[in-house]
């Protein structure tokens, strides 16, 4: 495992992505932050410099969905911190409906956050990672992406897919080339936040139970962890192997 010490998360005005900055900069880290909602980023670099005067933090106003911008915004980020070790690409959607519902922009706009988003913001991490030949990028999936959902979760969970796979082929690629750049699936289950508000579910896990177990599992940089290990690690097997109608009975 190596010490990463400047981290860039994207996603970082909310949820996870903000629980993630809040750890990392108690243990010193120098961030980088990116969200569309420039407020949020503000009043927590301010809350976070406060509590950890040590470390420096920079945030930029950014929608994922903006390929150029992403390239531009990471580069910028990346010079303004002297070379950024950890890309966690967090930045995500869950809206949905059921597919011909009416209701195909939420869908459509869930899929385009979640696949071209994360696409560009991986295209962007790599273009600064490959000429270094070291650094760590973080991809934020979901237990979702296991299997088909239904409803309002379908097209949600096959964007997550699609992360899963992209972050799968990256590590063979790298791994079979012997780079050290590291690549993680991280594949959070229900934790509590903006994004699952109207989810009901036994299996919810509270907010900083879960990101203290997020950031454990990525300080580790494992090719790929289910989180928090308990349960998903015994239930994400199921959800790929089980006959269906018995795993969507699961989650
Ligand atoms: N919480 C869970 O149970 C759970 C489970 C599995 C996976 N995940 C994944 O974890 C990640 C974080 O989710 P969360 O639970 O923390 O939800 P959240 O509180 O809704 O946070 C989502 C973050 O993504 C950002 N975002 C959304 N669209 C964006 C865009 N077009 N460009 C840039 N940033 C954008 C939002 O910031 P702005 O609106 O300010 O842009 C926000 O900071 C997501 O990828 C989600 O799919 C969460």
């Amino acid at each position: 495992m190596t010490d990463r010490s400047t981290i860039l998360i994207t996603g970082a005005s909310s949820g996870l992505g903000e629980g993630m900055a809040r750890r990392w900069a108690a243990a010193g880290k120098d961030l980088a932050l990116c969200a569309r909602r420039l407020d949020r980023l503000e009043a927590l670099r301010t809350e976070l410099v406060a509590a950890n005067p040590g470390i420096r933090v920079v945030v930029r106003a950014l929608d994922v969905t903006e390929g150029e911008a992403v390239r531009t915004t990471f580069g910028e980020l990346d010079a303004e911190l002297g070379g950024i070790d950890r890309f966690v690409l967090n930045a995500g959607l869950g809206k949905g409906a059921s597919i011909g519902s009416g209701k195909a922009h939420a869908n459509v706009e869930t899929a385009t956050v979640n696949v071209i988003g994360t696409l560009n913001q991986a295209e962007a991490a790599m273009e600064l990672l490959t000429p270094r030949g070291s650094g760590h990028l973080v991809f934020i999936s979901s237990v979702s992406a296991l299997r088909g959902m239904v409803k309002a979760q379908n097209t949600y969970a096959a964007s997550k897919a699609f992360v899963s796979t992209l972050a799968q082929g990256l590590h063979a690629e790298l791994d079979s080339a012997g780079s050290r750049i590291v690549v993680t699936d991280i594949l959070p289950g229900y934790i509590r936040t903006d994004i699952n508000r109207s989810v009901k579910t036994s299996l919810m896990t509270e907010f900083e139970e879960g990101c203290d177990a997020l950031v454990k599992a990525i300080d580790s940089e494992p090719t790929r962890a289910l989180v928090p290990g308990k349960p998903w690690t015994a239930i994400g097997p199921m959800l790929r192997l089980l006959p269906e109608k018995v795993s969507r009975r699961l989650v």
